[in-house]
């Protein structure tokens, strides 16, 4: 994919698709309830599509009826064994919360996942669920996975790394015990399992003080089904945030996107920098918080961000780091561990691109730190992804200020936002 300069900015009311996290979440959940359950706006992306067809062929009755997904749920013990191994692509999150969920059924399942996720750290999920009595075998702590049935244990869990993901698998996997299992987590990660469990009639509480939330969550209580209407993606329209900030002469609207108070960093961030962003039209659905965002080309500061963002905004620092290379001083963004070890080493690839883009950065202990530069000499304009979905859309934005970049394997963009290239082409963008 090649992605190329603009000149008169970008400019309407692009179309953001459904958020991620809660999709995975709206397919796992209706599936061990009671009832059916109809879904508007569900994000159809490659990864959302692994966990739809993973319960598809656990026996969950799921159709599509125009536009809408319809799930039949019957109850927590419902799901069928998988007659083969579950393929869950580049998914981290169908597989982290999967894991949680199938080590407290009856049956025997496997989980594999393409060159990517099979790389990635599962033993983050294991060891906890290995503590309930769980009875999970990685291959050197990552996938291929199984799982063998058995019953677990109510336990206290301390979350050592703060991830949604762990968290969440957790959850799941306690729905089926006997007695209150309790997480404390001492950093925030986001909430949406906890949102959606409670809307379904879990029987789970949160308790928040100062510095830590403990979850308890009581298991054995049957869920009932609730129709969902899944908000739009912060995460994916911070792309287009980020184009409208830096290029002169845009001005766009995101409509109904999803402003978790657990997620919404990037927002923080930018307006931290000096962006024009103007939030209006505050409801709630669902209990999850939604808004417009309206967004002008503004001239942003550098800008210093502690470790407490990255719990904020972790999957946003790519294109954190586009808006930062723009800014008129310097920026440091603190605390990074995680960014190596999702989809690729995002670290690694914001700092190689960067450079062979004009730009001066550096990592220190896994601190980000950016000196824009005045004139952005390309080096190299081949981007490496590593078929990594936002390092493409991030590096996509890079190229809409300095010249022809090109994007390799780009097509990992499916995994979470199909429609990103038409999208972005009809505000004024030029990505072929
Ligand atoms: C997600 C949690 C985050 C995030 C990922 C989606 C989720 O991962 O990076 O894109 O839906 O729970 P971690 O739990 O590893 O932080």
């Amino acid at each position: 994919m090649i992605s190329s300069p603009i000149r008169n900015g970008i400019n309407g009311v692009p179309k953001i698709p459904g958020d991620k996290s809660i999709s995975h979440r709206s397919i796992i959940i209706p599936s061990i309830s009671n009832g059916v359950c109809e879904i508007n706006n569900l994000l159809k992306s490659e990864d959302v599509l692994h966990t739809l067809k993973a319960f598809k062929n656990m026996g969950v009755d799921i159709e599509e009826r125009d536009e809408k997904i319809i799930i039949s749920g019957n109850g927590l013990h419902s799901l069928k064994e998988p007659k083969k191994p579950i393929y869950l692509g580049n998914s981290g999150t169908s597989a982290r919360l999967l894991t949680g969920l199938l080590s407290s059924q009856q049956f025997n399942s496997v989980l594999i996942g393409d060159k990517s996720l099979s790389k990635r750290p599962m033993q983050r999920i294991a060891e906890p669920l290995i503590k309930m009595n769980a009875k999970i075998y990685t291959s050197n702590g990552s996938l291929p996975l199984s799982i063998k049935s058995s019953n677990l244990v109510p336990t206290k869990i301390d979350l050592k790394i703060p991830s949604a993901q762990i968290k969440s698998g957790i959850l799941l996997a306690a729905l089926n015990i006997k007695g209150e299992t309790e997480i404390t987590e001492s950093k925030i990660t986001r909430d949406h399992t906890e949102i959606m469990l409670e809307s379904f009639g879990a029987n789970i509480e949160s308790i928040k003080t100062d510095n830590k939330k403990i979850i308890k969550i009581f298991g054995e209580k049957e869920l009932i089904s609730k129709n969902i209407d899944v908000p739009n993606d912060l995460s994916s329209s911070a792309f287009f945030i980020v184009s409208a900030l830096i290029n002169k002469n845009s001005h766009i609207t995101l409509k109904n996107i999803n402003n978790n108070p657990t997620r919404n960093g990037i927002i923080l961030a930018l307006r931290k920098m000096g962006a024009k962003i103007t939030l209006s039209n505050m409801r709630t659905h669902n209990n999850e918080n939604i808004f417009d965002i309206d967004v002008k080309s503004s001239n942003l500061n550098g800008c210093e961000l502690g470790p407490e963002f990255a719990d904020l905004m972790i999957d946003e620092y790519p294109i954190l780091a586009i808006a930062a290379s723009f800014a008129n001083s310097p920026s440091i963004f603190r605390g990074l561990k995680e960014l190596r070890i999702k989809e690729s080493d995002r670290l690694k690839l914001i700092l190689l691109n960067l450079q062979n883009c004009g730009i001066e950065c550096k990592s220190e202990n896994d601190d980000l730190f950016i000196n824009p530069s005045q004139n952005y000499n390309i080096k190299n304009n081949s981007i490496q992804t590593d078929f990594d979905h936002r390092i493409a859309m991030a590096f996509c934005i890079m190229g809409t200020k300095i010249g022809h970049l090109k994007i390799e394997d780009s097509e990992s963009i499916n995994t979470s936002f199909p429609t990103f290239k038409n999208e972005f082409n009809k505000l004024g963008g030029k990505v072929y």
